[in-house]
């Protein structure tokens, strides 16, 4: 057995959805904790992926947590509905609505975590006011729309600056680095400061999934600081 560094969420997005269960085996026999949930509306992204309903449908299927990044203009209207899908965890975008505190805090009431995401042009000072709030930031390494991507080194530095800020501000939510995470990347985003690293393409492209997994592993922790 290894010695877990960094929790890797597979996002269900680069599976297959005409096996959508085995992609839910697969996470969970490679060790993984969280799974990965990519909702997109065609608004706020270009691509369309899957609401509520596909989530309520597989929850019964999983034990593992289930991780909503939301990538959909005005969330507050669909909130009631992912949780009451069984989402273990909402994460919604600074850029995609107005009232930010209004949704976490109506996220946090109905008794689940909440998180904040920020897209590679959003520099951390737009998510300051919400940091003693949240339960997770969630940095883009992409321009969200599509699995495949290559990271932006770029955004590293806003890994290295939310850690820093959680320090000297005792913040404590986690860290989550989303897009293009592979085992060329992994090392940085552990360096950084990450605490969860997405991995979509990387994860379900790969045929030993377990031994993916204990590769990340490795890697992070001869990184981790
Ligand atoms: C991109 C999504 C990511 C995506 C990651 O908009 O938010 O979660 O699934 O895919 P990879 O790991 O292939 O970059
Ligand atoms: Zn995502």
């Amino acid at each position: 057995m290894y010695d877990k560094r960094i929790e890797i969420a597979p996002s269900i997005l680069s599976a297959s959805f005409a096996s959508v269960l085995n992609a839910l085996r697969d996470a969970e026999e490679a060790g993984a904790e969280y799974l990965h949930l990519d909702v997109m509306d065609g608004v706020f992204v270009p691509q369309i992926t899957f609401g509520s309903k596909f989530i309520k449908d597989i929850r019964p299927y999983s034990d593992l947590l289930f991780d909503a990044h939301l990538m959909i203009v005005n969330p507050e209207n669909h909130i009631d509905d992912f949780i009451d899908a069984g989402c273990n965890m909402i994460t919604i975008h600074q850029e995609s609505t107005v009232h930010l505190h209004r949704v976490l805090s109506h996220i946090k009431e109905r008794g689940i975590r909440c998180g904040i995401s920020i897209v590679p042009s959003t520099p951390v000072s737009a998510i300051t006011p919400l940091l003693d709030m949240v339960d997770l930031v969630l940095v883009m390494t992409v321009n969200p729309g599509w699995a495949g991507q290559k990271l932006i080194p770029g955004c590293i530095n806003k890994i290295v600056e939310l850690k820093e800020l959680r320090e000297s501000e005792d913040y404590d939510y986690a860290i989550s680095v989303d897009g293009g995470v592979n085992l060329s990347t992994i090392q940085d985003v552990v360096a950084a400061g990450a605490d969860i690293a997405v991995a979509g393409s990387a994860f379900y492209n790969e045929s030993d999934k377990l031994s993916f997994m204990q590769k990340m592993q490795e890697l992070a922790m001869e990184s981790f600081k």
